[in-house]
C-alpha cells in the first residue's frame, strides 16, 4: 500500500471538514483509490490554539515546514485572502507539490498564471471549490468545453445572499437575524460583507470567466450591487406579487463585439425564471452551450462538507489521473 502525504493551510471551517473527510474516509480510499493519505501537518496561525479533531503536534505555524516534508503529494489551501495564499501555493508548484484550493480571492486573481506554473512544473491544480461549494460546476464545464462552447453563464453564487433572501421571503426574518444565522451555520465569509455587498460573487464570476471564455472582462467595467440594499417591504411587496429577489452573477461573450460582459446584482423574478426555485444556502449555474443548449447545476453553495469534500475529491481526480506509483 502507497502512502502519500497531504498538508492542510488553514484550519476554519473548510479546513476542518477536510481533515474529518480525509479521516473518515481513509479506509475506503484505501480500497478504491490503493493508497492511504496521511495528514502530515496543518498550517495555522496560532499552534496554541486548541483545533477541533486536530493533534497538537500536527499544527505548525511555519511554511516551511509544510515544504520540508518529505514527499508531499498535496496541499489543500483553504486560507483566506491574496497573501499568503499566492506566494504559498506559487512555492508548492515550484516544489512539485499538487495544489487543491478553495480560495476565490487569490484563484480570481491568479488563477491563470498558477495554472501555467503548473503545466510547467508538471503538477496538478483542483479549484472545484472556490466556485458555488459542492456543486461540481468546475469539473462539469471543464468537461462540456472539451466539445461544446460557453456563451453566457448565469448564476446565483454566493450561498449566504440567497439564505438571507430566502429568510427574509418565507419567514419573514430581519436581515441581521439571517446574516447572523448565515454565519453560524459557516456560511458567510469571515468578513460578511464580501457576501452581501456582491465581492464574493464577483470573485467567483471572474473564475467562470476565465474557465469558460480564457478571459475575464475589465474588472473595473463590472457593475457590482450586493444585497444590503433590499428591505424586508420590498421583500414582502414582490412577494405579494408573486416575484422573489434573486442575487445574480451574469457574464458572457458579445455576439457582436467578442467583448467579455458582466454583470453582479439583485434581480426580481418570476416564476419562469431558472433561478427562482433555487432557495436557502444553495447555488446554481444555467451554462447556455451551442451543443447542450442550457444546462443548470443546483446544489448547497457553502458549508463545511460541501466545499470540503469537493477539495477531496478533486484530490481523488489527480490520483485517477496521475496514479503515485512510488512506495514511501
Ligand atoms: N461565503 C460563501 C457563500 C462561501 O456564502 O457562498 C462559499 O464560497
Amino acid at each position: 500500500m502507497t502512502t502519500v502525504k497531504v498538508a492542510i493551510l488553514g484550519y476554519g471551517t473548510v479546513g476542518q471538514g477536510i481533515y474529518r473527510i480525509v479521516n473518515e474516509k481513509r479506509k475506503q480510499f484505501k480500497s478504491t483509490l490503493g493508497v492511504d493519505i496521511e495528514i502530515a501537518k496543518i498550517l495555522v496561525s496560532n499552534v496554541n490554539k486548541p483545533r477541533p479533531h486536530a493533534p497538537k503536534e500536527l499544527l505548525t505555524d511555519k511554511f516551511e515546514d509544510i515544504l520540508a516534508i518529505p514527499n508531499l503529494e498535496v496541499v489543500f489551501e483553504a486560507i483566506v485572502g491574496e497573501e499568503p495564499a499566492f506566494k504559498y501555493l506559487s512555492q508548492a508548484i515550484e516544489k512539485g507539490i499538487n495544489i487543491v484550493t478553495a480560495n476565490k480571492v487569490m484563484f480570481s486573481k491568479h488563477g491563470l498564471a498558477l495554472q501555467e506554473k503548473a503545466q510547467k512544473y508538471g503538477v496538478q491544480v483542483g479549484y472545484e471549490a472556490t466556485v458555488a461549494g459542492g456543486v461540481p460546476v468546475i469539473k462539469t464545464m471543464q468537461n462540456i468545453l472539451r466539445v461544446n462552447e460557453v456563451s453566457h453563464i448565469q448564476g446565483i453564487l454566493n450561498g449566504t445572499s440567497n439564505y438571507i433572501l430566502t429568510q427574509m421571503r418565507s419567514e419573514g426574518m430581519p436581515f441581521d437575524e439571517a446574516l447572523q444565522d448565515a454565519q453560524r451555520l459557516g456560511y458567510a465569509e469571515a468578513d460578511p460583507y464580501n457576501d452581501i455587498s456582491g465581492q464574493d460573487p464577483f470573485r467567483k464570476l471572474m473564475i467562470l470567466s476565465a474557465l469558460a471564455f480564457g478571459e475575464q472582462p475589465n474588472w473595473d467595467e463590472v457593475d457590482v450591487v450586493g444585497i444590503t440594499e433590499i428591505t424586508a417591504e420590498q421583500v414582502e411587496d414582490a412577494k405579494a406579487k408573486g416575484l422573489r429577489y434573486r442575487h445574480v452573477a451574469d457574464v458572457r461573450r458579445d455576439e457582436v463585439t467578442g467583448k467579455i460582459i458582466a454583470t453582479v446584482g439583485p434581480q426580481l423574478i418570476g416564476s419562469e425564471h431558472p433561478l427562482y426555485s433555487i432557495e436557502g444556502v444553495n447555488n446554481a449555474v444555467a451554462l447556455d452551450t451551442n451543443y447542450i443548449g442550457t444546462l443548470t447545476l443546483v446544489g448547497p453553495g457553502a458549508g463545511m462538507f460541501p466545499t470540503a469534500s469537493v477539495m477531496v475529491e478533486d484530490y481523488a481526480d489527480m490520483l485517477v489521473k496521475a496514479p503515485v506509483t512510488v512506495s514511501i
